[in-house]
């Protein structure tokens, strides 16, 4: 088990694939977009993470870590591309699929695939089945799922520390899978069954989103009540069995916003619970873009400060993210003038690219100009500022910082 083809070069994929180099594994890095696979080449990267441009560079370097854009010969093969949502939430497992369709004429008796990217229940046992038709001649191949559960902004330390749950199509994939990340976690690596390792992991980020629903539940009962929700979050808390989470503009990222709708979508009878919780994370950054409009209603010619786009604090990752909404939103409906400040990104993403009224500033400028500052992100960057700076404006702070 030497040498290992990770397949997708993302959040996930990319340290994960240093982390094994390092580990002195012999890693191939695979991706279909050849800018990704010319930057890590270089020794760079392509997504903001700490510590892991240091990793890469030198893993690189040492010859552990090569990227490419085929697959090659392998003992182990590792799938972490994208397993987003199509049209009315169901969620698209063709990027697995096709991840998988391009390993199949690499493969050999003995080896071993996991599936990390985020499934819905089932799909491990359907890639059996999909791989079992195109190569009937190579047995065995062994297939399991291994969830990943890292936090983004500490996924180098949680890769190694955190618990690991492996569930194989059958007991030696399982066996199989567990010995692998036995060599390099730190954590319980628990053997369980495809099906059940699928669920835990829609289960872990469905339990988030509940929770995260009732803290945005309250601070709108809060608000339509004139009540600070943060002081009853608090006071509450003090109860030695409450644990009330924090609100926000919403809920974002690929996990939290995407996985209850594996579920949903798998039993839509029976999970209420989980579609309700959905809805009420989207309707939060609904109810906060009209909290913005009635503020900018009230000034004359209004500039409106969105501090942060990315989807939680302190990284550069836009997707899903509703402090993105929130501003493409009051951007289209032509809001006053939008500023947005990012200090993770370089230039605005393509979907706010072209929108006329909308400019990315840094903090200092942005405070210059703007006569409503609405806190999106609880960044780093926004949380000591000078309070002077806040004191001629009109603010709207949906983190509870200020
Ligand atoms: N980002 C997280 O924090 C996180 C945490 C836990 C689980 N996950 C899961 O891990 C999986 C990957 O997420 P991510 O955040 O790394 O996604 P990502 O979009 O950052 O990276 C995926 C990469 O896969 C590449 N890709 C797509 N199809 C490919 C193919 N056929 N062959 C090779 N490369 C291909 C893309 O170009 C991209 O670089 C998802 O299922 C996600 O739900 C993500």
């Amino acid at each position: 088990m030497n040498k290992i083809c990770v397949i997708g070069l993302g959040y996930i994929g990319l340290p994960t694939a240093a982390l094994l180099a390092n580990q002195g594994f012999e890693v191939v890095g695979v991706d279909i977009n050849p800018t990704i696979i010319e930057t890590i080449n270089q020794g760079n990267i392509h997504i903001c993470e700490p510590e892991l441009d240091k990793l890469v560079n030198n893993v690189v370097i040492k010859g552990k870590l090569k990227a490419s854009l085929k697959p090659e010969l392998a003992d182990i093969f590792i799938i972490a591309v994208p397993t987003p949502l199509r049209d009315n939430n169901q969620p698209d497992i063709s990027f697995v699929e096709t991840a998988v369709k391009t390993i199949t004429p690499y493969l050999k008796q003995g080896n071993l695939i996991i599936l990390e990217s985020t499934i819905p229940v089932g799909t491990t046992e359907k890639i059996n089945y999909f791989i079992k038709e195109i190569i009937t001649e190579i047995t065995p191949i062994y297939l399991a799922h291994c969830p990943e559960r890292v936090l983004p902004g500490n996924i180098l330390k949680e890769l190694i520390e955190n618990d690991r749950v492996v569930g194989g199509i059958d007991e030696d994939s399982t066996k199989k899978a567990a010995l692998f990340y036995e060599k390099f976690v730190q954590g319980k690596v628990i053997s369980t069954n495809s099906k059940t390792a699928e669920i835990v992991k829609l289960t872990e980020n469905s339990f988030r989103d509940i929770n995260i629903a009732f803290a945005n539940e309250m601070s709108m009962i809060c608000d339509h009540l004139d009540i600070n929700v943060w002081e009853v979050i608090k006071l509450a808390n003090l109860h030695p069995r409450v644990n009330i989470l924090k609100p926000g503009p919403g809920v974002g990222g690929h996990c939290i916003a995407i996985d209850p709708w594996f579920i949903v979508n798998s039993s839509p009878n029976l999970a209420k619970l989980i579609k309700t919780a959905r809805e009420v994370n989207i309707n939060k950054t609904d109810y906060v873009i009209n909290q913005i409009k009635n503020a900018a209603t009230k000034i004359n010619e209004p500039v409106i400060a969105c501090l942060g786009l990315s989807y939680k604090a302190n990284i550069d990752d836009l997707r899903e993210s509703p402090a993105l909404k929130i501003v493409q939103q009051l951007a289209l409906e032509k809001i006053g003038k939008i500023i947005a400040v990012e200090p993770h990104i370089k230039c605005l993403p393509n979907n706010l690219n072209n929108l006329e009224n909308l400019e990315l500033l840094d903090l200092e400028l942005a405070f210059c100009k703007a006569n409503l500052v609405v806190l999106l992100v609880g960044h780093n960057d926004f949380i000591n500022l000078n309070q002077e700076l806040l004191e001629s404006k009109i603010i709207i702070d949906t983190q509870g910082i200020w």
